[in-house]
């Protein structure tokens, strides 16, 4: 009987991990690949508010990044030659640059169509992006506990599929 119980609530739980890994996955492949709409101001506000959380956990953030991203895909760990808390951290002031650029992304357009084609000389290719959006999606939800709302994903979702859409169609033009 007890083990009945047990073994109820552990397949719940694997469950429910396996749905959440899917639906983040879903989320960013459906952003990167549709015609990314605007953020609205709510929207931008959302991920400035939710940014300012994790902000002071950035440091963990990071590192939670890279366990989730290879847990997804192991094989990416061999594109990763440099200490990884210092690329975490390089990762974490990109973000940063980003949402602080959210009412006007072309002004960093240039520098996100450069980095997707650095990005090719580190053997990156297309479907890791859905991959690494599906690890940041992830990662805040772990660090913003109550406050990764629906609307909060789906505001990250939209942003981390217009940055991606950007260095991928300058890396890989049609
Ligand atoms: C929104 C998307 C992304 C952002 C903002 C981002 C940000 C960065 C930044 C700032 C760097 C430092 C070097 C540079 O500026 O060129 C970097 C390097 C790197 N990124 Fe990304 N990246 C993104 C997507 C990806 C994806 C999809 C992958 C695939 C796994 C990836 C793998 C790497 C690798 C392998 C390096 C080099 C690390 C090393 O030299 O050890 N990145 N990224």
């Amino acid at each position: 009987m007890m083990y009945g119980i047990l073994f109820t609530i552990l397949f719940l739980a694997v469950l429910l991990l396996l749905q959440n890994k899917k639906n983040q996955a879903r989320y960013t492949q459906q952003y990167i690949e549709e015609e990314p709409s605007p953020l609205s101001a709510e929207q931008i506000q959302l991920i400035r508010d939710s940014w300012q959380r994790v902000l002071p956990i950035k440091v963990k953030a990071a590192e939670l990044f890279y366990g989730r991203l290879f847990e997804l895909d192991p094989s990416v760990k061999s594109l990763f030659r440099g200490k990884l808390d210092f690329q975490g951290d390089k990762l974490m002031t990109t973000l940063n640059v980003v949402v602080n650029s959210l009412d006007d992304l072309s002004g960093i357009e240039t520098m996100l169509q450069e980095m997707g084609k650095r990005h090719i000389i580190y053997g990156v290719d297309v479907a890791h992006y859905e991959t690494v959006g599906a690890a940041l999606l992830w990662v805040l939800q772990q660090g913003l506990g109550e406050y990764y709302t629906e609307e909060v994903e789906e505001a990250w979702a939209i942003a981390y599929g217009l940055i991606a859409t950007t260095m991928i169609e300058a890396a890989y033009p049609a």
